[in-house]
């Protein structure tokens, strides 16, 4: 019988910091990296490109069935291509997010993406970056965590990024956004944003990232994660 890879899952709102401990942590243990916000980001972009509705479901569940996406590593790089095209940082646009938030509140989308999430659990292991990973896409990871902060922290440390990338965001209006998308992927009826049962929260609001890269690493250890 072939082994079965371990998970640990990173579920938590926008801007909690999860994108980066995830990708940090993939690296450090040498194991693999799913993003599901970047497929649902990737069906919100194929939406746009093809003028499908963001009302139209059997459209963007199409979509995200047909879904051409590859994830190649280049130059040691992760970089994110749809239909052949690198869409790295196109994704990664505000009104991108937005859309996707939308999208993911439907569930034919959410079920069309089911087992592609799922493919990505090989060997050595999985690092899971989400809002519902622990809670229905890997339900029997052996280690969940909950990262959260409080929007201002979050909202701050984004407009700090954008601000290093060059774009000049409004604080306040950061703000706003955090708070309409959280309650977006908390309040939707399927796969909501909460922490699993068995999930240890981590409150990032005054931890830096290796801080709370620290926090993960001991929980793998005591809990023999590995
Ligand atoms: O993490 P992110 O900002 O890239 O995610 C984009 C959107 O996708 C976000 O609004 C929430 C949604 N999402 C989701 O519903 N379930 C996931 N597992 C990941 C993201």
């Amino acid at each position: 019988m072939s082994a079965v890879a371990p998970v640990i899952t990173i579920d938590g709102p926008s801007g909690s910091g999860k994108g980066t401990v995830s990708r940090l942590l993939a690296e450090k243990l040498g194991w693999h990296l799913l993003d599901s916000g970047a497929l649902y980001r990737l069906v919100a972009l194929a939406a746009q490109r093809r003028s499908v509705a963001l009302e139209d479901v059997e459209g963007l569940a199409g979509l995200a069935v047909d879904l051409d996406t590859e994830f190649p590593v280049i130059d040691g790089v992760s970089r994110v291509y749809l239909e052949g095209d690198d869409v790295t940082l196109a994704i990664r646009a505000e009104e991108c997010g937005a859309a996707a938030s939308r999208v993911a509140a439907l569930p034919a989308v959410r079920e069309a993406l089911l087992e592609r999430q799922r493919a990505f659990r090989r060997l050595p292991g999985l690092v899971a970056d989400g809002r519902d990973m622990g809670t229905v896409v890997f339900p029997d990871a052996p280690l969940k965590i909950f990262l959260t902060a409080s929007i201002s922290a979050r909202a701050d440390r984004r407009w700090k990024q954008l601000r290093e990338q060059g774009v000049d965001a409004n604080l306040d209006a950061l703000y706003r956004d955090l708070e309409e998308r959280d309650a977006r992927d908390a309040q939707r009826s399927v796969s909501p944003l909460k922490a699993a049962p068995d999930a240890v929260e981590v409150d990032s609001t005054a931890m830096d990232i290796p801080a709370v890269m620290a926090r993960i690493l001991s929980l793998i250890a005591d809990r023999g994660v590995q």
